[in-house]
């Protein structure tokens, strides 16, 4: 099955970009994944091809005319009835590792790239759209978020990663950062790799990989680290425990 990925964009000349290289890059001339761009300016409904306007209220700034939006994502619907949309905005549901692979295990996604001030919030009571951040962060746009997005998932995609394991023991598979490596030489500016990588005892490196993990995610993490030993306390049911007054 080939991931359909559609882009809806003002700028489709960023696409692929950095996926169009490396192991994203291979990956579309083998057929794993397909790429198409819509311009969203043709959908707009006047000669000048507008698609955005002043915020209603005032302020700085255009936002993009949720006319215009529905427009084009009807027509990327057409093409792509299965496909969830994602609308990219530092106002959506923070991107995780568990919505990627979901994603990646679908028939692809359609994106929506923000410009501006961002989009006429009518566009989410009108059409099934999922907002999404990649983080904290405010990017002058939409479209490097999708990049980020899609190489995510097709990291993912079947026959894409080399080694199957790395997918899974990596950060953030199993609620943690993934635990510290190390190459040759053996010792760098006085600096050696940690003794027990070098053992060759199994059962000790993967004891020591795993609560590298832990110490590293407390440390740098506590979010993280919170939520884990939170799933980790609570009863299967996922029912919580009665605070006490
Ligand atoms: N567009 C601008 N900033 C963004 C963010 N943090 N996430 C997704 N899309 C964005």
């Amino acid at each position: 099955m080939t991931f359909a990925a559609t882009v809806l964009t003002l700028y489709p000349e960023m696409f692929p970009g950095p996926l169009g290289v490396s192991l994203a890059g291979r990956a579309r001339d083998e057929g794993k994944w397909s790429l198409e761009t819509v311009q969203m300016r043709d959908f707009a409904i006047d000669k000048h091809r507008t698609v955005d306007d002043t915020p209603a209220g005032g302020g700085a700034g255009m936002v993009l005319r949720a006319d215009v939006l529905a427009a084009a994502i009807d027509y990327a619907r057409t093409a792509h009835p299965d496909a969830p949309v994602i609308a990219m905005t530092p106002r959506g549901k923070p991107l995780t590792q568990a919505r990627v692979r979901e994603l990646a295990a679908g028939h692809g996604v359609t994106i929506l790239c923000g410009r501006f001030e961002g989009f006429d919030e009518r566009i989410f009571a009108g059409r099934q759209v999922e907002e999404v951040s990649i983080g904290d962060i405010v990017l002058s746009g939409g479209e490097p978020a999708a990049l980020m997005l899609l190489d995510a998932c097709i990291r993912l995609l079947p026959g894409v990663m080399g080694a199957p394991s790395s997918g899974s023991e990596e950060s953030f598979e199993n609620g943690l950062l993934e635990y510290p490596h190390y190459t040759r030489p053996q010792e760098w500016e006085g600096r050696a790799i940690p003794e027990v990588l070098r053992s060759g005892d199994h059962a000790k490196i993967a004891a020591w990989r795993k609560s590298q993990s832990e110490i590293d995610t407390r440390l740098r993490r506590p979010d993280l680290w919170e939520r884990h030993e939170g799933a980790r306390v609570l009863p299967a049911s996922g029912a919580r425990r009665e605070k006490k007054d």
